[in-house]
């Protein structure tokens, strides 16, 4: 058994990548099943954590349908770059689930004017939220999308500068050829925590330390994903090696 401090966290212990696998797609499925809404709002990560989840819903035959609110997006890169996150997601999962355009709201990364997109996001979120599922993945130094420590609970969309950590494992995404964008824009903390249903994903050794103080230390700025210890309905699915820190 692996508990978290907070009984409203669920920790899923998948022994295998099928399971990994098995278990996200489960557990999503389920949530937009669940939602009242026709076409639930969903917030997706990128990363490598998440891949198997979209995989398995790429090779599913359900047909799925949401609106994709975007977690975090590079400032300034081209709308064709395949550094762009948009990018990236509508390869992974938007695309092949034929998600149509409308229903995606996403950040516009080559606004000279960041400020407009986080107007338009906050104003959006206020009008259609809350998410009813947010899926999140877990850095290396205990942030959620690109909330980079310290980031407080109530922190809102904004545009961050990204910590040397997050550019270097985020470089390694394009085997270092280029760099990623420094500065970011993110939905903060507390609209994360509105969403009905949170879904962490964890995987590898690397996620080993931060997954067990996220789930077990009083929460902080210090360590973002904390603050999840504070939300009615989280469920984390982790493989052995994320969960090697906490003793059955
Ligand atoms: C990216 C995002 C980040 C990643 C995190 C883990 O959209 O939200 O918080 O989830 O950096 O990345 P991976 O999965 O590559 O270890």
């Amino acid at each position: 058994m692996f508990n978290a401090k907070s009984d409203t966290i669920e920790i899923l212990h998948a022994k295998s990548k099928n399971e990994f696998s098995n278990l996200a797609a489960k557990s999503f499925c389920q949530s937009l099943k669940s939602s009242p809404q026709k076409k639930p709002i969903v917030i997706l990560p990128t990363g490598n954590t998440p891949l198997p989840l979209y995989a398995e819903l790429r090779n599913s035959e359900k047909k799925l349908d949401f609106i994709y609110f975007q977690l975090d997006e590079y400032i300034g890169l081209e709308p064709s770059s395949k550094r762009l996150f948009t990018n990236w997601l509508a390869d992974e999962i938007l695309d092949p689930m034929d998600i149509p355009h409308e229903q995606r709201i996403t950040f516009r990364s080559d606004n000279l004017f960041p400020q407009d997109e986080i107007d338009m996001m906050r104003s959006w979120y206020k009008e259609n939220g809350p998410a009813d599922i947010a899926v999140l993945g877990i850095g290396a130094n205990g942030h959620i999308g690109f909330n980079e420590p310290p980031s407080d609970e109530n922190s809102q969309t904004r545009l961050v500068k990204l910590s040397n950590e997050t550019l270097k494992s985020n470089n390694a995404y394009w085997d270092n050829d280029k760099k990623a964008p420094e500065y970011a824009l993110t939905l903060g903390i507390s609209e994360i925590l509105h969403a009905k249903k949170i879904i962490l994903l964890a995987t590898g050794k690397s996620k080993a330390i931060i997954l067990k103080k996220a789930l077990t230390e009083p929460p902080s700025p210090e360590i973002p994903a904390s603050y999840l210890q504070n939300h009615p309905n989280v469920t984390v699915i982790a493989d052995a090696e994320a969960l090697s820190e906490f003793k059955s």
